[in-house]
């Protein structure tokens, strides 16, 4: 029969005892992404993968490439257009609004699969994981050094070199659409010799050409308008105020040619980049979004947020190997396997900082033993026909040879967890 495989771009995580491994190091990053979430005291919000598709044509645009080529999107038997999500935050806004609660403010995070149909390379997946925050219903100011705090945290807690974030400010969207118009004349006079891509860029999202990878239309950019000459003082000043407050943490560059790919950002707005990432090299993107919610329907209700993709991320981090004790139970005679399990039942409930693993497969305790080692565990509980009898363990350590073993009642186990 034929092998059926997973889709492509769509790759199973699967996590190991090699704690180095490109899944296991993911989950790691999730589980310290949500510790520092909560530390800033943002809530966890879960919204559906699935979404009505006008959602993300309405906020994430219609001439974005996502919405253009790359939505996962089927009629289901209604016939209803629906879409598996491509990012996060139009789907929060709508869940904000459905439930009425532009009023208040809102400090959430988020983390899941997102789907994009774009080709799959390196850092670049059909099936990828986001992690985020969103910060609603507050204007520009705190909002801004709280989501720059908080990229600079992730770059700190997962030891992330050879990073550079960079800040730009798109202006109020009337200043946006004043530098895309003048950008637009600007280009126009070079139409003929853009590539095919830039010419539809240049027609469909101007701004998206500041993006360029064509070296030529790169050099042609050097002398087209600066988005600098288009917003205020204060925008200039903010970004200025930043760089200065965080680059003793991290590297940040004011890069005015900084364009988001996402139809809803004006103001501020950055990227978190690596230099050991390849040609994907953008491994957190985000931004303010003042007007989504009055798109989407809702009130008004200032917003700014960020995502981080959990792949890149995976492929840069210098995550510390897990330094929980590991033991591994080990019942040496299989006849009694059910009443020796029960004490491993009650071990688990005595420390629950302890990694307790229990051998559930046939084997000789010699067998078993080695497993043990391979596994990295620091000691082997090893439970035989004659001490059940008397209602003993051994207790042998693995990582110290010139321990010998000890024989321990089940009952004094208690100050063996306590001390470990
Ligand atoms: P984004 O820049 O489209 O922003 O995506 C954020 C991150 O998701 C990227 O920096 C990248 O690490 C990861 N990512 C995107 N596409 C892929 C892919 N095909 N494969 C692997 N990783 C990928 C957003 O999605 C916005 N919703 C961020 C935001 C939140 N803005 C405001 N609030």
């Amino acid at each position: 029969m034929t092998k059926i495989n997973s889709l492509t771009g769509m790759p199973d995580l699967h996590d190991s005892e090699d704690k180095k491994s490109f899944s296991s190091k993911l989950f790691t990053v999730e589980k310290k992404l949500k510790k520092i979430f909560t530390n800033f005291n943002y809530k966890e919000i879960r919204t559906p993968i699935l979404e009505d598709a006008n959602l993300f044509l309405r906020s994430v645009g219609s001439t974005s490439d996502i919405v253009n080529k790359e939505i996962y999107s089927f009629n289901d038997r209604n016939n209803k257009a629906i879409a598996l999500r491509p990012e996060g935050t139009a789907s929060i806004i709508r869940s904000i609004i459905e439930r009425k609660l532009e009023n208040s403010t809102h400090k959430l995070w988020y983390s899941g699969p997102m789907w994009r149909y774009e080709r799959p390379q390196k850092g670049r997946y059909r099936q990828f994981n986001q992690a985020g925050i969103e910060i609603l219903g507050l204007p520009e100011g705190l909002p801004e050094f709280e989501t720059i705090s908080l990229v600079c945290s992730i770059i700190q807690e997962l030891n992330i070199k050879n990073c550079i974030i960079k800040i730009n400010h798109l202006g109020s969207p009337d200043e946006k659409e004043k530098f895309s118009s003048a950008l637009v004349n600007f280009l126009k006079e070079y139409e003929h010799v853009l590539d095919e891509k830039d010419k539809l860029r240049l027609r469909n999202n101007p701004l998206r050409v500041l993006d360029t990878k064509n070296l030529d239309t790169q050099k042609i950019l050097k002398e087209a308008p600066s988005i600098k000459d288009f917003i205020d003082d204060a925008s200039l000043l903010l970004l200025k105020k930043i760089k200065n407050q965080f680059s003793d943490i991290c590297k940040i560059d004011i890069d005015h040619s900084l364009v988001r790919g996402l139809d809803y950002y004006s103001g501020f707005v950055f990227e978190a980049i690596s230099l050991d990432l390849g040609a994907q090299d953008s491994f957190l993107g985000g931004g303010r979004y003042d007007q989504l919610s009055s798109q989407l329907g809702g009130k008004e209700m200032p917003s700014i947020g960020f995502a981080v993709g959990l792949e890149r991320l995976s492929e840069i981090v210098d995550v510390e190997v897990d330094t929980k004790i590991k033991i591994s139970f080990i019942i040496a005679t299989s006849n009694l396997e059910e009443n020796a399990y029960k004490i491993a039942h009650q071990m688990r409930r005595l420390n629950d900082e302890v990694i307790l693993d229990c051998y559930l497969q046939e084997g000789s305790l010699k067998s078993k033993l080695r497993k043990a080692n391979k596994n990295n565990s620091d000691y082997a509980i090893i439970v035989g026909e004659e001490e059940l009898e008397n209602n003993t363990v051994i207790i042998k350590s693995l990582k110290d040879e010139l321990t010998d073993q000890k024989v321990v009642s089940v009952d004094q186990l208690d100050s063996f967890f306590q001390d470990l």
